[in-house]
């Protein structure tokens, strides 16, 4: 047990160690990934070691663009500075974290966060923290459960338009695909990945569509529908196939004299035998009469 718990230790050292160092190579910031329309919450990492009010500081963030996201002027906060596309957002301060709450977070919030102090002192304003490395604000939206529908008209009876479909996500998915499972076997259908971005939200609506020509198959099959994002895949319901029943066709033309002709045999070969059961049924009671 100890072994394990100082491997698990040393592993967990190595991993942190892993991402401080793939952070420090890429001067990258530490990310913080939030779900669209829920709360971001954009640290400031300000160690008030002095226990300095808020009444002698200025408190505001920057985004990657250079634009004031938001500002607390001595504890309160001020327009003036922020950038019109952040007033009318809702965005508050936490005074217990010095953290800054970026509610319904949009795609568009995406990017680097940086947070700065200024102290107000007898000689103005003096620059006294820069958070660095800024924030990385990622923002994902989950894919609605994949799901498989049959178009509604199809223009040939041969085949059937099945199409998978799944809304409102964010990033863009990498693969989508179905998956045909038989008796026997699996297959990957993959076709071209139809994708919709809407303008406002930039969510994306995703879909595939496979004529699949299987529908008169005598076996059962499955199809499910795969959508794989970040390295995650979601799976629809299986849209199950039910075999069809081998069909009596009817005879072909020429084959209707031999069949009309054994008709006629089996049913004479019957009926004799039918009269010859009925006599010898009949026979012992005669006996049984002589007796
Ligand atoms: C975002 O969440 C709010 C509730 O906080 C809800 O009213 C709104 O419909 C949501 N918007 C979207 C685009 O999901
Ligand atoms: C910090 O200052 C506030 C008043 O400004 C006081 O209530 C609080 O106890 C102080 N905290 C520490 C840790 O000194
Ligand atoms: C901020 O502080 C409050 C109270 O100490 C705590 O409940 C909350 O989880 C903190 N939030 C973050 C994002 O650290
Ligand atoms: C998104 O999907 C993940 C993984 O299935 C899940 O843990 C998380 O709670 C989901 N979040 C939302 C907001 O639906
Ligand atoms: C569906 O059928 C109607 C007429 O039967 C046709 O006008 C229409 O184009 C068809 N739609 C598709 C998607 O095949
Ligand atoms: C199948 O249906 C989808 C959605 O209705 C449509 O976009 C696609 O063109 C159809 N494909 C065929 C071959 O009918
Ligand atoms: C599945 O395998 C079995 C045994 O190998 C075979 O008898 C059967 O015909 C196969 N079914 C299909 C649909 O290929
Ligand atoms: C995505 O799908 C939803 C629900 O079907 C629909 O309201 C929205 O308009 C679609 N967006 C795009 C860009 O196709
Ligand atoms: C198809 O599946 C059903 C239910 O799993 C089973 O009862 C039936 O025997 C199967 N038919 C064939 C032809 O495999």
């Amino acid at each position: 047990v100890d072994f394990l718990s100082s491997l698990q230790i040393v592993t967990h050292a190595v991993q942190m160690l892993r991402v401080i160092l793939s952070g420090v190579s890429q001067g990258a910031a530490a990310a913080i990934k939030t779900y669209f329309n829920e709360t971001a919450y954009l640290p400031c990492q300000f160690i008030n070691s002095q226990n300095i009010s808020l009444d002698e500081l200025v408190v505001f963030w920057q985004n990657q663009e250079k634009l004031v996201v938001y500002e607390l002027y001595q504890g309160k906060e001020k327009f003036d500075n922020v950038d019109p596309k952040y007033k009318n957002r809702n965005i508050s301060f936490d005074e217990e974290n010095w953290t800054l709450r970026l509610h319904n977070v949009e795609i568009k919030d995406q990017g680097d966060y940086q947070c700065f102090i200024h102290h107000k002192g007898p000689k103005g304003l003096v620059p006294s923290h820069k958070m660095f490395p800024p924030t990385k604000l990622l923002v994902i939206a989950n894919f609605s459960q994949p799901e498989i529908m049959e178009g509604s008209n199809s223009s040939s009876k041969s085949y059937r338009n099945l199409t998978c479909s799944s809304i409102q996500g964010y990033p863009q998915p990498e693969e989508m695909y179905f998956l045909l499972t038989t008796e026997n076997s699996t297959i990957k259908y993959s076709t071209t990945m139809q994708k919709s971005q809407d303008n406002i939200t930039e969510l994306y609506n995703v879909s595939i569509s496979w004529s699949y020509s299987g529908f008169h198959d005598t076996t059962n099959r499955s199809i499910i529908c795969v959508l794989c994002v970040s390295e995650m895949c979601l799976f629809s319901k299986p849209y199950d196939i039910a075999p069809v029943p081998p069909k009596t066709h009817p005879p072909p033309k020429d084959d209707i004299l031999w069949i009309t002709a054994l008709s006629l045999v089996i049913v004479g070969v019957t009926v004799f035998f039918l009269v010859r059961w009925k006599r010898k049924k009949k026979q012992p009671d005669l006996s049984r009469e002589c007796q």
